[in-house]
């Protein structure tokens, strides 16, 4: 979704403008651009339709100099992705611009009444319906840029995180979110830094500032940094410092972020339960959970609300709980859940799943759960990210930055800290024996060095994949915990390659997607030697009877799938509970070497965002 950066200092702006948006490409666009300011010129402004090396080209041999400017990808939601509607927007004027995340929501109202007044504006978006109301106030009230933005700010409905410019003040930076996620990055000599993530600051500071919701900040070359809300009180900085490193937000030798990322998982899984896990003492320790212990073991029932990939951990979360801890779990999509009116009340649990942390659904999910007196619980990735500061406690997944918009390694940590949660509850409230507790401890614990032998399948998984690359449906089938997987290798395949995919619950083929099953149907199984083994054979028997070609994930030395499946990928035998940490590995392969195979972008797929901070 739409990526901010911007620069006030003393180096020239457009190179840090540039990498920047290098760096904010994972999070999804359709178009970028730049506007940059000096001090008695007009603002110089490049944007266009395509990719920032588009925009590189275009401004080639054009005056990008200038030492305090804005870049933007924009991710279309009003308007077509188009060079007009491409970010930054002027004023009317032109002496004003604007970068923006979010979406206004009384725009249509904003700009009727600003063209009943004469004005004219030149794109469909809501954005420079904005900085035309910044520009009005600031000529009709007879007041600065900073009062205009804080006026405008108090009328407009929605969510945004903006950056605004003045060609009459040109060392004048303000920013300000309602919303979408921006971070100040702050240097040394009064040199600072806007973005919507750290990724394009990283490497020039550690020290951030996260701007809470309805804060402005008022940047100015050669002074300290103000924080206002945007009923002008004034707040006092939070200085913070980054942990992330460089080299995570780097491709480190692979093609792909994808394919790192999934090759990572060994050691984020690992990290994941590095000072949780203790086998030896038989202990797992949250440290989320302490402050709030009482009412998260005592919750009486648990909702857990994210979107995407998070939303099918929370569906193996509900497995784990239910199963190990006997607690009522419902799991369902934030989006849903917010406009529903759900009950809900203070005796519940909710937790939120959130690769970003940013998803504004999840986000909205919280806020309405939080107002009915429910405890929640947050499960993130990115350290400081809106969800984690919007709940009342919380565990990180310690996954390192997710780059590739396909998350993989982020799911195998939300579904570890979520196999964590649910040993905590069972142990603590007795529900499991102790032999069974400490043999998924010692299980869990061997989890890291099976993804790696996993991963050792790659060059199978990739001959696999160039004999089904060219389908154009492919249905998976799982049971159990299994079935939330092949949920999510479905998505996976979908999101990457383009090719239609669904996930099913083996059992329910019957009552429709058999209809599909021909020749030309690859139907990907997952079926280790646990659970509901000899229905799932029977499941990979109907489909064969009908011609649809088995690609299954077995245990080693499986003897009977493998009589019957096309192709077997054989994955290391684990605890029922646990299989999902290692049946979706072979998954994510298959989609990412089919969609290099198809020639697509695995790694900015189309339309796709990785961080969705619109509704
Ligand atoms: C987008 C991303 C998905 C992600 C989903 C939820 O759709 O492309 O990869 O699963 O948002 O994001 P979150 O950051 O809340 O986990």
């Amino acid at each position: 979704m739409c990526g901010i950066v911007a620069y006030l200092g003393d180096k020239q702006a457009y190179p840090v403008l540039i990498k920047g948006l290098h760096r904010l490409e994972y999070r999804g666009y359709d178009s970028a651009g730049i506007a940059l300011l000096k001090a008695g010129d007009p603002i110089q402004l490049y944007k266009c339709k395509g990719k920032v090396s588009d925009l590189e080209a275009f401004s080639e041999g054009k005056d990008i100099t200038g030492t305090i400017g804005v870049g933007h990808t924009r991710w279309a939601t009003h308007g077509i992705p188009d060079d007009k509607n491409a970010h930054p927007h002027f004023s009317e004027s032109g002496d004003l611009v604007i970068i923006h995340n979010g979406i206004i929501e009384n725009y249509a109202s904003l700009k009727k009444e600003l063209m009943n007044r004469g004005h004219v504006f030149k794109s469909d978006t809501d954005t420079e319906v904005l900085i035309y109301l910044i520009e009005n106030i600031q000529k009709n009230e007879k007041v600065g840029l900073v009062d205009a933005v804080l006026i405008a700010l108090n009328q407009v409905v929605g969510a945004y995180a903006i950056v605004v410019l003045s060609k009459d003040n040109p060392d004048l930076m303000i920013g300000a979110k309602k919303g979408s996620p921006l971070v100040v990055g702050v240097g040394n000599n009064h040199e600072y830094y806007i973005a919507s993530d750290a990724t394009p600051i990283i490497e020039y500071t550690r020290n951030v500032v996260y701007l809470d919701d309805e804060e402005i900040v008022i940047l100015e070359r050669g002074k300290e940094m103000k924080i206002k809300t945007i009923r002008n009180q004034d707040k006092t900085p939070y200085i913070q410092e980054l942990e992330m490193q460089l080299e995570t937000i780097e491709k480190g030798g692979f093609d792909h972020f994808m394919l790192k990322e999934i090759y990572e998982q060994p050691r984020s899984i690992r990290d994941n339960m590095r000072g949780r896990l203790n086998k030896e003492l038989g202990e797992v320790t949250l440290g989320g959970i302490i402050d709030y212990q009482n009412k998260i073991l005592n919750t009486k029932r648990i909702i857990i609300v994210a979107c995407g990939t998070s939303y099918h951990a929370g569906l193996i979360g509900e497995y784990l709980i239910e199963d190990l801890a006997r607690i009522p779990v419902e799991v369902e999509y934030a989006s849903e859940f917010r406009y529903r009116n759900p009950i809900i009340d203070e005796d519940d649990l909710v937790i939120a799943i959130s690769q970003s942390g940013e998803t504004a659904d999840t986000l909205a999910a919280i806020e309405l759960a939080k107002s009915k007196g429910a405890t929640i619980f947050g499960i993130c990735n990115v350290v400081g990210s809106s969800i984690a500061r919007a709940t009342h406690a919380g565990s990180y997944t310690h996954a390192g930055p997710e780059i590739g918009v396909a998350s993989t390694k982020a799911f195998t940590a939300q579904v570890t800290v979520l196999t964590l949660m649910a040993l905590v509850f069972a142990h603590r409230k007795g529900k499991i024996t102790e032999a069974r507790y400490h043999m998924l401890l010692n299980s869990l614990d061997k989890i890291p060095s099976q993804v790696e032998e996993v991963l050792k399948l790659d060059a199978q998984i990739k001959y696999i994949s160039s004999i089904y690359k060219d389908a154009n449906n492919c249905l998976y089938l799982g049971r159990s915990y299994n079935y939330p997987v092949a949920l999510e290798g479905a998505l996976k395949l979908k999101e990457i390659s383009y090719i239609h995919a669904e996930g099913y619950p083996a059992a329910e083929m019957k009552h429709g997607p058999i209809a599909l099953i021909d020749e030309e149907m690859p139907v990907v199984v997952i079926a280790p030697n646990k659970g509901a083994y000899e229905k799932i054979l029977s499941n990979v028997q109907e489909v064969k009877a009908r011609g649809g070609k088995v690609i299954a994930i077995v245990t080693q030395g499986d003897q009977h799938v493998k009589a019957l499946a096309d192709h077997t990928i054989e994955i290391p035998e684990v605890e029922e509970e646990l299989t999902p940490l290692i049946s979706v590995i072979p998954l994510q392969l298959l989609a990412y070497h089919i969609a290099i195979m198809r020639g697509c972008n695995v790694d900015q797929p189309r339309n796709l965002a990785k961080s969705v901070t619109v509704e």
